[in-house]
């Protein structure tokens, strides 16, 4: 059966996204007219088969290429070879590679007390700041700090000087992420060009001489990235390219995915009193949890994924067939590009009741006994799903314990949160908020009060006009 979608346009299809408002309102309408297998046109990709629905998504899990084209606006940064777009039999040993440690325990144990210390030496910041009545910006804040996190975590103790380095990789992505939306950039453009190339430098140096001093030390344990990839016999420039490219999934990606969950929080009182009990029950007077104490934090981690089931960092993903894929009563052709959104999948009304809706009961193991298994896919899935989802939970429950056992925040009335696609889910105007500090007896009295009880019923009119994203 011929796969439905609108009449191809001149122009390539961007006229009919930007008219929707984006591409997210785009895909919801695209789902809702032709249903949950349409056609349409990307830019950059021609012609794009984009699959909402997460049953039928199994039948694509397999594909293990990603479409050149539109990841090409990344080519500048690696100096061997696309890494989002490497064919699959240089790809699959990478990926091991990056499992072993991303994924692993240790490195996480490892890596634990030099997060908590970030964490906490935010908290402090803002609080200083809430003392002065002053708004914070909270993804500019936390996107800065995931950064000095994965900087800390890839580079180890070894890296002098960590804020330049993570100020040289801000330097980097400006740039490229001008050039990808066609932003003019902030400064002259042969000022910005000298700059971007004196941080690349400044960057692959960096990574080199801890490379160096891999090659005569050996790999120093399971938490070590670059040692892995040295014992695994990659080649020192596909090191610089894994180490940067990590830094580049990692730090956006977490820094808004904490920063939506603070904005939903702010918005929903009764699930922020829920967290702030379970944190004063399992962590009592101390201000930060251990590794082991994350485990015992389960309101907080469905929290966390209802907020990345509404807004997911990286909406989007794709990849190419390379022959005829069946999807239910559809044939994909080979050398298609299928799309994945993730955002509209994750506001599917077939699989989540009442989609717009904020309700972290929805990932309880009851509740979440029989959805299907693409139907909450935030790091996407298949061979080229995120090698760092493990490490990005971790972070992002530390984060959020260390923040909401200290401070209580609110929205600054009258700031409009927007969200903004770009690279990833960003929001348009920044997140601001509030931030004051949590009264100890208060916050004692209502963790006994919710220690048993079901969630307080919403009061009306706390939600926040933004929280609503329909899966039309
Ligand atoms: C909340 C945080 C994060 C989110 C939501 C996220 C999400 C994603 C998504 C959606 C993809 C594309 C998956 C696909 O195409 O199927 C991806 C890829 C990737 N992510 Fe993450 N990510 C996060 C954090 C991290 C961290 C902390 C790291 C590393 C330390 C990381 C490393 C990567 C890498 C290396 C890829 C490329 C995968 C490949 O091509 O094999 N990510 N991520």
């Amino acid at each position: 059966m011929k796969i439905p979608g609108p009449d191809p346009r001149p122009d390539g299809g961007v006229g009919a996204i930007a008219q929707a408002g984006g591409l997210h309102a785009y895909q919801l309408r695209l789902h809702a007219e032709y249903g949950p297998v349409a056609r349409f046109q990307l830019p950059g990709a021609e012609t794009a088969v984009s699959v909402a629905d997460p049953v039928l998504l199994e039948a694509t899990a397999h594909l293990d290429r990603r479409p050149e084209r539109l990841f090409s606006f990344l080519d500048p940064l690696f100096e061997a070879g696309n890494l989002q777009v490497l064919p699959a039999d240089e790809h699959a040993p990478w990926r091991r590679t990056l499992l072993s440690v991303l994924a692993g325990r240790p490195s996480h144990e490892q890596a634990f007390d030099r997060f908590t210390a970030l964490a906490t030496g935010l908290a402090d910041r803002w609080a200083a700041r809430g003392a002065r009545g002053e708004a914070v910006a909270l993804q500019q804040d936390l996107t800065a700090l995931s950064l000095r996190m994965i900087c800390a975590y890839a580079l180890g103790g070894e890296v002098e000087g960590p804020d330049v380095v993570a100020a040289a990789f801000e330097e980097v992505l400006a740039d490229y992420l001008e050039r990808l939306y066609q932003v003019p950039p902030a400064v002259d453009p042969q000022e910005r060009a000298e700059r971007t190339a004196r941080a690349l430098a400044l960057l692959r140096a960096t990574v080199d001489r801890v490379i160096a001093a891999h090659r005569n030390g050996g790999r120093a344990d399971r938490s070590d990235l670059v040692g892995a990839l040295v014992e695994a016999g990659e080649r020192p420039a596909r090191i610089r390219d894994t180490v940067l490219a990590t830094m580049l999934a990692a730090h956006h990606t977490t820094g808004v995915a904490v920063s939506w969950t603070l904005h939903l929080l702010g918005r929903h009182p009764e699930a922020a009193e829920r967290v702030t009990g379970e944190l004063d029950r399992v962590l009592g007077d101390r201000p930060a949890p251990g590794y082991a104490d994350l485990r015992r934090l389960p309101y907080l981690r469905t929290v966390l994924q209802e907020s990345m089931r509404l807004y997911p960092p990286g909406p989007y993903g794709a990849r190419q067939t390379a022959e005829a894929l069946t999807l239910g009563a559809y044939t994909v052709p080979a050398g298609a590009v299928v799309f994945y959104p993730f955002w509209a999948v994750h506001l599917n009304p077939d699989h989540w009741p009442e989609p717009e809706r904020f309700r972290p009961e929805r990932f309880t193991p009851e509740q979440a006994a029989g959805r299907a298994r693409l139907a909450w896919v935030p790091f996407g899935f298949g061979p080229r799903s995120c090698e760092g989802a493990a490490l990005a939970m971790v972070e992002c429950e530390l984060l959020l314990a260390v923040l909401l056992k200290r401070l209580r925040f609110r929205p600054v009335p009258g700031h409009r949160v927007v969200p903004a696609e770009r690279f990833v889910l960003w929001a348009a105007d920044d997140i601001r908020m509030l931030v004051s500090p949590r009264g100890r007896c208060r916050s004692r009295w209502r963790s006994r009060r919710h220690r048993w009880g079901p969630p307080r019923r919403r009061r009306r009119g706390t939600r926040h006009r933004q929280d609503r994203t329909g899966h039309r």
